[in-house]
């Protein structure tokens, strides 16, 4: 049987994208990584995918008209590869309900926060202005809110006293390496159940 594609978006370097490589060739995921999309054409995701001998196109927001067209593109992209499954790693682009309506509950985020606090794009920043001793990372799926569907796996981590956005950074980035790939595990193997704002994870 053929297995689940995903397509993976992303608009700079690209370390989720490379622990979710290594999970699908390691096995851990069982699915396919049809596509990686970049919104930038410098994006050094597109040389990891480039290396791993995955699809790899930049779809540069700048030379599209609208959001509309930039985000037409991306879908017809996804489909023409056959996504089943859209990863958004370290995508730093707000999807419009049309996209997310295209996906419909087949879309996941990655977010360097406890959400629901700290969304946006500068959650590190913002953790350490706010002083919270703990933070973390949040796989969800994407409604048509920001950084708002219904969450799947968390991971926390400490704040230090003398930490900086990149010391905080790094720390939650090796709990991310593992969350993403163990949340499309999941996903791929029927084991999350979603009812309403809530993910079950099945036994
Ligand atoms: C990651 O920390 C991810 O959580 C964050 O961008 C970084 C991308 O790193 N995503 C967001 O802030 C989304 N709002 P990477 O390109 O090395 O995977």
């Amino acid at each position: 049987m053929n297995k689940p594609v995903l397509g993976v978006l992303c608009s700079g370097r690209g370390t989720n994208l490379q622990s979710i490589i290594a999970a699908a060739e390691s096995g851990q995921i069982p699915a396919a990584i049809g596509l990686v999309i970049t919104d930038k054409p410098e994006a050094k995701a597109l040389e990891r995918a480039a290396q791993a001998g995955i699809p790899h196109i930049c779809v540069d927001r700048k030379r599209c008209a609208s959001r509309q067209e930039f985000e037409e593109k991306l879908a017809a992209s996804l489909k023409e590869h056959g996504v089943t499954l859209v990863i958004l790693a370290g995508f730093m682009r707000i999807l419009s309900p049309y996209f997310v309506r295209e996906f419909s509950g087949r879309i996941m985020n990655i977010h360097p926060s406890l959400l629901p606090s700290f969304g946006g794009a500068h959650a590190h920043r913002d953790v350490l202005a706010y002083g919270v001793k703990v933070s973390g990372c949040t796989i969800h799926f994407v409604d048509e809110g920001m950084d708002s569907g219904p969450i799947i796996l968390q991971a926390a981590v400490p704040v230090a006293d003398d930490d900086t956005e990149d010391t905080l950074a790094a720390r939650v980035l090796e709990q991310e390496h593992v969350l993403y790939p163990k949340a499309i595990e999941l996903y791929l193997k029927g084991r999350l159940v979603t009812e309403g704002r809530h993910v079950r994870i099945k036994s």
